[in-house]
């Protein structure tokens, strides 16, 4: 057999992981043919690839970002509509390429492309990815423990500062329209309030959470933002405008960080790296078996393969009730509600 690989949307660390884990398992267990699509789907119309062995997967296992290249351009999706002619020539370039399947690594987005893929009459395999964490049909996808050790760090480093001058610090991390990373990272660094898209704000129960520990003698307070939080204004960066809020109505002098791509980009976590490499390694398992239209998943400990149209289009958003949530909001913490 002959298979590809893409990558597409946002890059994360773990691409590379999952690249490797895919193309050594295909090459080395199953003896396929393995060929690297650049630059996303587009990679597919302009032929554009590289043919991956063992020595071109070699020595980037740990290494952030994706060798293949990614773009999130989406015009690719309008061409594939069923019986017609741009269609046919998604097909006809698959046919060209020789393949017998194609796997996709990407998230949310990717997945609604794979599943129109699939619906086409290709063989296609999706391994889901993104920092966000917020793909339907599996409990976590790589590069979101990479994130999450990048945003706790940044809020531990926080904590001197602002303790040092006795203010409050607004801290935003990704996770478009999810909160997944504000609530992990919130947690681990000890964040005192922690404001989640799905669970709304109410801009006094924050003031009134932040002047409550100045009152306990607590000098500083920690205010973790996920960026999918939707303010009256509409603001592009909430935590500027829940700053500005803070600042304003208690009268403590407060900063904003916003944490943006460094969250993304470098070396994946051990614990990425290893779970890319099981979905890579499923992902070319599923293929050996002409088991194809499936994202390749992990529920509880076991990697899992679920059909692409169940999952392509929703959405994994951090449910209200949350351990973590209950637990924080049992020790003090709040939720901005
Ligand atoms: O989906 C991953 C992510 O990092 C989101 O958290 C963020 O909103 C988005 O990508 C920004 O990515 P870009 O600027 O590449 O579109």
């Amino acid at each position: 057999m002959k298979i590809g690989i893409l990558s597409s949307g946002g890059d994360c660390p773990g691409i590379n992981a999952t690249i490797r884990g895919v193309g050594k398992t295909a090459i080395m267990h199953y003896h396929m043919e393995v060929i690297g699509i650049h630059n996303g789907f587009s990679g597919i119309l302009q032929k554009d690839f590289q043919v991956l062995d063992e020595q071109s997967l070699s020595g980037i296992l740990n290494l952030g970002g994706t060798i293949l290249g990614t773009s999130r351009e989406k015009s690719f999706r309008k061409l594939i509509i069923p019986d017609d002619t741009h269609s046919s020539v998604i097909k006809q370039k698959y046919a060209e390429l020789g393949l017998d399947c194609i796997v996709c690594i990407g998230g949310n987005g990717t997945q609604k492309t794979s599943v129109m893929l699939s619906d086409i009459g290709l063989n296609v395999i999706g391994i889901p990815k993104t920092i966000d964490n917020d793909v339907w049909g599996t409990d976590i996808t790589f590069g979101f423990d990479t994130a999450v050790n990048i945003a706790t760090e940044a809020i531990d480093r926080l904590h001197s500062t602002a303790n040092a001058h006795k203010r409050v610090m607004v801290v935003e991390v990704m996770g478009h329209h999810a909160g997944w990373i504000a609530l992990y990272a919130g947690m681990a660094g000890g964040a005192d309030v922690i404001l989640l898209p799905e669970l709304g704000f109410d801009i006094d129960k924050i003031n009134s959470a932040i002047t409550d520990r100045a009152h306990r003698g607590k000098p500083y307070s920690i205010v973790v933002v996920a960026e999918g939080l939707q303010t009256v204004a509409g603001e592009k960066h909430p935590a500027n405008y829940i700053a500005r809020k803070i600042e304003k109505e208690t009268g403590i002098e407060t900063r904003e960080t916003v944490l943006g791509y460094i969250q993304r980009g470098g070396n994946p976590s051990p614990f990425d790296r290893n779970l890319a490499t099981r979905l890579g390694g499923h992902a070319s398992e599923l293929i050996a078996q002409q088991n194809f239209g499936r994202m390749v998943s992990i529920k509880g400990d076991r990697v899992e393969a679920a059909p692409l149209a169940e999952i392509a289009g929703k959405l994994k958003l951090v449910p209200p009730t949350h351990d973590l949530i209950i637990q924080g909001e049992r020790m003090g913490i709040s939720f901005g509600k």
